[in-house]
């Protein structure tokens, strides 16, 4: 049957020409963009912020998946979603007040999303299941493209899985962090209905149509 999305992240596109970039992956047929946005103290790295968000938002009609590793998101929920996000998701690790974080996210006219760093369990996100549209499993310890998979992950994923109700409507499971041809039909079968894909997609080594093809053709 239709196998899981992949989704791009643009954490490993040449900024130096993100428009040609964007464009090149919605060419490709990319269902959405996926978008990290770092403070440099939740993860030690810093990304970009609204003012990008807005920038992608003008060049393409894709759907626009925002992955905040920021502390305290909620200071910029507002600005994340006048800039044009789909998707919002914050961290279960980022702010004491979650729950709260994700009412207001859908307040805005988002679709909400919960992260798990590598380290958290998946029964974090059981009391949260009802305000979310999507549960993130983080494959990686977020901050960096380019790191190898952790296995971790696929336990995670099937014990999310059957955490989900087995029919009617459930939030979408995503993974993001190591994927590749390799470890993306893993991920499939383990649960996951999103792959995010930053280095297996954006890398030089071929271009992003046939990349992105790839992914497409391990988990048909
Ligand atoms: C990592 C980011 C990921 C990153 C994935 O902190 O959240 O979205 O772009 O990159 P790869 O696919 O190279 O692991
Ligand atoms: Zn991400």
């Amino acid at each position: 049957g239709a196998g899981p999305v992949v989704l791009p992240s643009l954490l490993s596109a040449d900024f130096a020409r993100l428009a040609e970039q964007v464009r090149a992956a919605e060419a490709a047929g990319a269902a959405g963009l996926h978008l990290d946005v770092m403070d440099g103290h939740f993860v030690p790295n810093l990304t970009f912020g609204p003012p990008i968000i807005a920038a992608v938002r003008r060049l393409t009609s894709l759907p626009l998946d925002v992955h905040l590793m920021v502390e305290l998101p909620e200071a910029l929920l507002p600005a994340v979603a006048e800039a044009g996000a789909d998707v919002v998701t914050v961290h279960v690790e980022a702010t004491p007040h979650v729950h709260r974080a994700l009412q207001m996210i859908r307040a805005l006219g988002c679709r909400a999303g919960v992260a798990l760093n590598p380290g958290t369990p998946a029964t974090a996100v059981e009391p949260l299941l009802a305000e979310v549209d999507l549960v993130l499993v983080m494959s990686v310890n977020p901050g960096f493209a380019g790191q190898a998979f952790l296995p971790l992950a696929l336990d995670k994923l099937r014990a999310l899985r059957a955490m989900l109700p087995a029919a009617g409507p459930r939030p979408w499971l995503e993974v993001d962090g190591g994927i590749d041809p390799k470890t993306a039909p893993l991920a499939a079968a383990a649960g996951a209905d999103l792959l995010v894909a930053g280095s297996a997609v954006f890398n030089q080594r071929a271009p992003v149509e046939a990349n992105l093809a790839r992914l497409r053709q391990a988990v048909a």
